[in-house]
């Protein structure tokens, strides 16, 4: 075989060609006494082979011995063949097996902790290939969104001293003869990297021990931020609309395939392009939770899981939720001046379950309340006296949020678990393989 002419699965579906020289994985295979037929899969797609005992004795006695997962090399004609999953054949001239692969502990119907203990791979199946590719494809989308757009990308150190989000989910690394956190958030050193440029964005590793099992809280994911000097609340709530449409409609353009192996409904995610989205105060949020889903929220509740989803499932698109009460709120987030008990934050939740998947606020100028939050918390404030230094040479109303990426890829993707939205997963419960 010449190594020079491979085509990936997915070239030699596109290109018009008659003779193919492919590699990669046995997917399926299904042996009878005249035919060998074995799916072949490469990362790119799946092209079923077929090697014929009369046409090809010795290729046919090779095929015979492949085992699931085994990798191969194969020579043969293409044709059109609308029975086969890709709607083409391979009708095999030759083989080459590059080893021979030991019984596959993955087989149809696993229980899905025998699938975590064995992501390794996993990785590999169908499911797994396209939610990757969708991964891909909406880490690719925020890069693209936020430089065509003028903001410049900016790295935060993953150690810190300091924490953002409170220090109940704070994870403590041993630093020479310190100690350290690894990052919660990015936002505190964003916001002294905005008086050098502007307006800028990070996607980045993030850490919190949340003790919650939760299907949608990992204890690291990928968060992508953005910071900009001179904005407020009501020009990032559009920033932030503008970005989940722009990700959304990305994949539409790029992963269609991908979604209907994972059975998406592609007219929802096509609706979310078109869709305005809603913003409404947390106040008039109680309102429809307790009038028309009769829930009895009192003012100055943090929303729970359950009437997040209410109120999406009441707009049926993406919805920004603002002026949360300042009280339960990060010390970072401002009072608002027309009342001080709501606070100029945001959250967006996404519909059909999948909440929260953005936060995001105003940073507060006033010093003092700052320190005073910090230490009801136990902080002392001293150890962020270089971010109270930001409030002092050239102070300006500044603000930015957070996207959870592997919420936006459980939601796009329509998973039951925010573990399969990464490749391998870290919570309270799992940290191998
Ligand atoms: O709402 P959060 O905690 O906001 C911040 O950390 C701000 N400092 C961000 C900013 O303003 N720059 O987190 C932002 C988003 C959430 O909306 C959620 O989507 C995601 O990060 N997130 C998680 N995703 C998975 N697992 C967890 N444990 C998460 N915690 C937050
Ligand atoms: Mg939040």
């Amino acid at each position: 075989m010449k190594e020079s002419k491979y085509l990936t699965i997915k070239e030699a579906l596109e290109v018009d060609t008659t003779q193919v020289n492919l590699r990669g994985w046995v997917y399926r295979e299904r042996k009878s006494n005249k035919f060998v037929f074995i799916v072949l899969r490469d990362g790119s797609d799946i092209i079923q082979c077929v090697i014929s005992k009369s046409k090809n004795p010795e290729i046919f006695e090779k095929a015979e011995k492949l085992t699931i997962e085994s990798s191969v090399k194969i020579s043969g004609d293409l044709k059109k063949d609308d029975r086969a999953p890709t709607g083409y054949e391979v009708s095999v001239t030759d083989i080459e097996i590059i080893q021979i692969a030991e019984p596959f502990p993955i087989t149809e119907y696993q229980s899905p902790e025998l699938l975590y203990d064995n992501r390794h791979l996993w990785l590999r199946s169908r499911r797994l290939n396209s939610i990757l590719k969708i991964r891909h494809t909406i880490v690719g989308a925020i890069h693209k969104f936020f430089r065509k757009n003028g903001y410049y990308e900016f790295d935060a150190p993953i150690f810190q001293p300091i924490m953002s989000e409170g220090g109940s989910t704070l994870f403590e690394v041993k630093y020479f003869k310190d100690t350290v956190y690894l990052s919660q958030s990015w936002q505190l050193y964003a916001e002294a990297g905005i008086f050098s440029l502007g307006k800028i964005y990070n996607m980045g590793p993030t850490f919190r021990a949340e003790k919650s099992k939760t299907s949608r809280h990992l204890s690291e994911f990928w968060m992508a931020e953005m910071e900009a000097a001179f904005m407020q609340l009501d020009e990032i709530t559009e920033v932030a609309k503008d970005e989940i449409r722009f990700i959304i409609q990305q994949v539409l353009k790029h992963n269609r395939n991908e979604l209907k192996i994972l059975e998406r409904d592609i007219d929802l995610l096509e609706n979310y392009v078109k869709a305005e989205y809603p913003t409404i105060k947390y106040a008039e949020a109680l309102d429809i939770l307790n009038k028309k889903y009769d829930m009895n929220v009192p003012w100055g509740k943090d929303l729970r899981t359950i009437e997040e989803a209410k109120i999406a499932e009441h707009f049926k698109v993406p919805i920004v939720v603002t002026h949360y009460p300042t009280e339960i709120m990060g010390f970072y987030k401002p009072p608002s001046d027309e009342d001080p008990k709501e606070a100029l934050c945001f959250d967006m939740l996404a519909p059909e379950g999948y909440c929260e998947i953005i936060g995001g606020s105003e940073r507060s100028l006033l010093v003092k309340n700052m320190k005073e939050r910090l230490r009801a918390e136990g902080e002392d404030p001293e150890t962020y006296s270089w971010y109270f230094d930001l409030r002092r040479y050239g102070s300006v109303p500044h603000s930015g949020y957070g996207l959870g990426v592997e919420r936006v890829v459980s939601w796009i993707c329509g998973l039951d678990n925010i573990k399969d939205a990464i490749p391998f997963p870290r919570t309270m419960l799992r940290k191998s393989p």
